[in-house]
């Protein structure tokens, strides 16, 4: 079984939107031998990423960077997972209020030092989130499972 890990800081109703299509897509029933696994990032740990086939990361922008709490999950993992998680299919979304640019850039700048392979550009969304935007995540989790069974 290929295993699909969600590291998400989700503070407030529209990053849980974006999560939950994200969950959703990624648990679609014709994805088929991919064990699906949620950790907010304040509680995800080496192993839960050790143990991954590809990783979604979903932040809140703040102070234009990621979140605390996703910064946490990189300062707690980096070291333990460098050297085994090289090549490890990953996904992003961010939501922000205005501007997601320096959340993204921080996430894809530590993603690339670990050696990570991005599966398709992030999902950005501002403001309410749209139907729009609720599809992109379906599509970002459904296409990150399919990643971690290696059909894409
Ligand atoms: C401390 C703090 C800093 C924030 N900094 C930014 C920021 O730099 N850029 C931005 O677009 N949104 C920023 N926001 C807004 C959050 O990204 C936003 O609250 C979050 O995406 C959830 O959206 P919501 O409040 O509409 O539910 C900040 C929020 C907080 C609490």
């Amino acid at each position: 079984m290929a295993r699909l890990l969600i590291v998400h800081h989700t503070p407030s109703p529209a990053t849980q939107e974006l999560f939950e299509a994200v969950r959703a897509g990624a648990t679609d029933d014709e994805i088929e031998g991919v064990e699906v696994t949620a950790r907010a990032a304040l509680a995800a740990t080496a192993s839960d990423l050790l143990a991954a086939d590809a990783v979604v990361l979903g932040t809140p922008a703040n102070i234009g960077y990621m979140s605390g709490a996703l910064k946490l999950f990189f300062d707690t993992v980096y070291y333990p997972c460098l050297n085994d998680t090289a090549g490890l299919p990953y996904g992003l979304y961010v939501h922000g209020n205005n501007d997601t640019a320096g959340a993204v850039r921080a996430v894809e700048q530590i993603a690339e030092g670990m050696g990570w392979a991005r599966v398709r550009p992030p999902v950005e969304a501002v403001g309410a989130v749209t139907g729009e935007v609720r599809e992109a995540c379906w599509e970002l989790g459904a296409v990150t499972a399919l990643a971690a069974a290696g059909e894409v």
